[in-house]
């Protein structure tokens, strides 16, 4: 079982930094600073962003997951966690003009249609030039699908298009991850600014 999880977690880190360097390099967006939401103990932070950006900061819920991410999980490389926010993505307003990428992933099914489009207006104000915010999540083959365990809700793509469409943001590029069991829900990675 946990090697399973190993094995969809390199999968997904490998296909996510794939897809960051569409969009940072020269003339695109900076390696200065992002910001990880929904970041649990920092897996994305780890294998996705430390190796790119100078300084990140992390935002989660659960004061656990930053906590081990600090005291353990990130290492030596904590020294270049910016700052740790402990809040509900709803109640976050993330500071104006600071990021060069936001990575949002695996959370956005834990918001409602009307908190997330509300947190990526947000998020919108708080990109540097040229910065770009990347959502990854589970998506329904049709529709939405709730998921009575954990109580999140996975959307249909065109669904999510359409919260993102109302938000004012442009959609710069839209990748299903591959390489997953086929059991598992399509995984989709968004790229707007
Ligand atoms: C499935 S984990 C994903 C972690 C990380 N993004 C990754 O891909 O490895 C979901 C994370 O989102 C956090 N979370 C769930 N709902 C949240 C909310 N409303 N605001 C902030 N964090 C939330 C949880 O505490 C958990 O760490």
């Amino acid at each position: 079982m946990m090697g399973d999880y190993v094995e969809v977690s390199n999968v997904d880190l490998e296909a996510s930094r794939q897809f960051l360097k569409r969009f940072v390099s020269p003339g695109k967006a900076g390696t200065h600073c992002a910001l990880d939401c929904g970041s649990g103990i920092g897996r994305v932070t780890k294998g996705v962003l430390l190796p790119v950006f100078e300084k990140i900061e992390m935002v989660d819920m659960m004061e656990h997951f930053l906590l081990h991410a600090h005291e353990d999980y990130l290492g030596d490389d904590a020294d270049r966690i910016e700052t740790y926010y402990c809040y509900n993505l709803q109640e976050f307003t993330p500071p104006k003009n600071k990021y060069d990428v936001i990575w949002i992933q695996w959370v956005a099914c834990h918001l409602t249609d009307k908190d997330l489009l509300n947190f990526l207006i947000r998020c919108k104000k708080s990109l540097r030039l040229n910065g770009v915010i990347i959502l990854k999540d589970n998506m329904a083959r049709q529709g939405c699908k709730l998921d009575p365990i954990d109580s999140s809700i996975s959307r249909h793509l065109d669904i999510m298009k359409n919260i993102i469409y109302k938000t004012g943001l442009e959609i710069l590029a839209v990748e299903r991850q591959n390489g997953f069991p086929e059991v598992i829900m399509p995984v989709w990675m968004i790229a707007m600014k």
